[in-house]
């Protein structure tokens, strides 16, 4: 029987594409989960996107759509960085989707029945204005400690300090700015302290599944403190309408608290990936030797080691078997944080500047361990750990091999490889358990060491054996065959080593030798007197420049502060469908019977003027305009209007809402540019 995984990464917020944090941690899943694979276990491995919550509620209002919409924007945008980065979920769901309202009411329902639901009166915020209670980050102030302005309603950013909502000073709403008022209404809670939900929990976190520096920390959340108050509170897990997420049965205008929904969401996407592939899915948590595996960041802990399981516990669910936890990266020595050079490294720009997904993914597993520590990721580090380790010492094995055997044996390996080849190989197979217990630890960064001591020795025996002075002498054909096959034949260990993070190459590889898809039981394999196929180049050495390119342009921001937030991603092409020219104009006049519009006669360089009709009439004063440049999108369809034809757009800059921020500014390029340039 294979061993049965299902295995999930923390649910993203579908508030905004996915920063180079995101992409770690599903590359780090990613990783283990081809391991797994190539090792003869069925895993399921399944993400969605956590759609709820009042913040996301908030950014849809703002960005004038539903948040069905404004979710459904971000979930189209996530295929891109997935298949980018070669992470290859089974599926990828919704928090908003059927099965995970389905499931949560039901775990919900449970918990009731299971009397470890209470309902209380609690006190909080509202805004009067938009008529709902304030989540905390909505309401700012001057702190009670050192009077600073404008401080959020947890903590203060000046002096540090920590304290309620209810103690600022001046209290407002980040809404709409008025003064909030203390409400109460009823809430539901998680009756987490009750004595069977500790003893569950003493146990379940303690039992040696969390690594052991998690396991310490929960272990400080079970004390009782200075007045005996056990260390587990209740989990408030209600929230008041108007609030995007799933209404409570039995309580209308009540809904989940998102962080309810959301792990449900694990269940919820594999529900859906089972239901796709024909699986029952009551019936495949039932299997007693299924293992499931959550990859989150440090910042989760108490959601997944507390609540979560106990959630499912108490729902008489199958419980998490490990919760597998990372540190954060940071980018440059966190340099990231410098607000002028913008977030860091964008994923996005990463892969639309052509740098190889598989750098990354190497590099991170570089870095990588199986505890809870941050990493860094240095642009330096970066060139030199690929460059070295990838090409220099990998890739540079097949390429000085390949070659002899083509023009020498006519691509076919030799069967014998001679002792001292035979004893090299031994080594490089004996390996093997050591690594896959490293795989297993998510020890990436050892494992990626371990291969790279392993391609040492490989190129040791090639700098001892010289093929390219064997080449040269008579007599000496069958050693020179020998060494090259050696060279073949530990290329193809060693790939099968690097495969779970380097997939791509490894299908490559495998194209090129000729040979079946690689499963880690082939290390025990060997190739005999096979014939291979052509070399090609395999992987290319950093180019310094693009990657200084990744780091020289801030990346754009999510949102403006205080502005429009910014529309769903798009690429590259995508942009460049849009043909924007440099335009004179050549002429602009009044359009009687309309007070906004002007009539522009522009010249773009195409040897004929054109007509565009543009509604900057109330902010700019025609006979001004005339012989300034502007920028025209020249590839609009024309369109009819009521004063006549207009043959494409001009650009100009404007608030969302003109009541909020009058004037429309006129785009203008600098000095130099000329008629029909285009603006790239
Ligand atoms: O912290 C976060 O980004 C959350 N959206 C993670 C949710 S993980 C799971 F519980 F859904
Ligand atoms: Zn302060």
């Amino acid at each position: 029987m294979p061993r049965q995984l299902f295995v999930t990464t923390a649910l993203p917020y579908a508030n905004g594409p996915f920063h180079i944090g995101h992409i770690m941690e599903y590359i780090q899943a990613d990783i283990w989960v081809r391991f797994q694979r190539l090792r003869g276990a069925e895993v399921q491995f399944v993400c969605a996107d956590d759609a709820h919550g009042a913040p996301i509620m908030i950014a849809a209002e703002k960005a004038g759509q539903t948040p069905q919409q404004f979710v459904a924007a971000i979930a189209a945008g996530r295929r891109r960085y997935l298949d980018g980065f070669h992470i290859a979920f089974d599926h990828w769901h919704s928090t908003d989707a059927p099965e995970n309202h389905a499931l949560a009411r039901e775990i919900y329902l449970a918990l009731r029945k299971n009397e470890l639901i209470d309902v209380r009166v609690v006190e909080q915020f509202y805004d009067p204005d938009k008529g709902m209670f304030l989540p905390d980050r909505f309401i700012k102030g001057e702190c009670p400690n050192c009077g600073a302005p404008d401080q959020y309603g947890d903590n203060c950013e000046v002096c540090g300090a920590v304290y309620a909502p209810t103690d600022l000073k001046r209290p407002y709403s980040a809404l709409s700015g008025a003064t909030p008022v203390l409400r109460s209404s009823e809430h539901f809670f998680f009756r987490l302290s009750d004595p069977r939900c500790v003893e569950f929990l003493e146990a379940w976190t303690q039992d040696g599944r969390l690594q052991p520096e998690v396991a310490n920390k929960v272990r400080e959340w079970f004390k009782r403190d200075e007045a005996g108050q056990p260390g587990l509170g209740d989990w408030d897990i209600s929230r008041e309408a108007p609030y995007f997420g799933i209404e409570i049965p039995d309580a209308p205008g009540k809904y989940f608290y998102v962080w309810l929904d959301a792990p449900v969401g694990y269940l919820a996407a594999l529900k859906a990936r089972l239901d796709a592939i024909g699986v029952d899915f009551d019936a495949y948590l039932a299997q007693p030797e299924l293992e499931q595996v959550h990859f989150i960041g440090k910042d989760i802990v108490t959601f997944h080691t507390l609540f979560w399981p106990a959630m499912l516990k108490f729902s008489g669910r199958k419980v998490p078997d490990r919760v597998h936890v990372h540190g954060f990266l940071t980018v440059n020595d966190g340099e990231k944080m410098s607000k002028s050079r913008g977030t860091g490294l964008s994923p996005l720009r990463y892969l639309e500047l052509g740098l190889d997904p598989q750098w990354l993914r190497y590099y991170l597993a570089a870095k990588l361990n199986g505890h809870v520590e941050d990493i860094d990721f240095n642009a330096q580090d970066f060139v030199a750990r690929v460059d070295a380790d990838l090409v220099g010492k990998y890739v540079n094995i097949a390429s000085r091999a390949a070659g002899f055997l083509h023009k020498r044996f006519g691509g076919r390996l030799s069967g014998d490889l001679g002792v001292e080849g035979r004893a090299l190989l031994d080594g490089l197979r004996a390996q093997a358990d050591a690594l896959a217990a490293l795989y297993e630890a998510r020890e990436f960064g050892k494992a990626m060491r371990e291969v790279m001591a392993l391609a040492d020795r490989v190129n040791a025996y090639v700098d001892q054996h010289k093929p390219w002075e064997l080449a040269r002498q008579a007599g000496l054909d069958a050693a020179l065959h020998d060494v090259c096959s050696v060279c073949i034949e530990a290329f193809r260990l060693l790939t099968l080593y690097l495969k779970p993070v380097l997939p791509a190459l490894a299908a490559q590889v495998e194209a090129f030798l000729r040979v079946e898809p690689l499963h880690w039981a082939d290390h025990q394999r060997a190739l005999g007197a096979h014939a291979i196929g052509e070399y090609r180049h395999l992987m290319q050495r950093v180019d310094a420049q693009r990657l200084d390119a990744l780091f020289a342009a801030p990346p754009a921001p999510a949102a403006a502060p205080g502005g429009e937030p910014i529309a769903a991603e798009i690429g590259v092409d995508e942009f460049f469908k849009t043909d924007l020219r440099v335009a004179r104009i050549v002429g602009a006049e009044r359009v009687p019977g309309s007070t906004k519009l002007l009539r522009l006669t522009l010249d773009a360089g195409e040897g004929r003027h054109r007509t565009v009709f543009s509604g900057i009439a109330a902010h700019h004063a025609p006979e001004q305009l005339v012989g300034r440049l502007t920028v025209l999108v020249a590839n609009l369809a024309p369109r009819k209007m009521k004063f006549g034809v207009s043959e494409g757009m001009v650009l100009a800059a404007s608030h969302a809402d003109e009541a909020a921020e009058p004037g429309v500014h006129l785009l203008e390029p600098g000095p130099g540019a000329r008629p029909g340039q285009r603006v790239r």
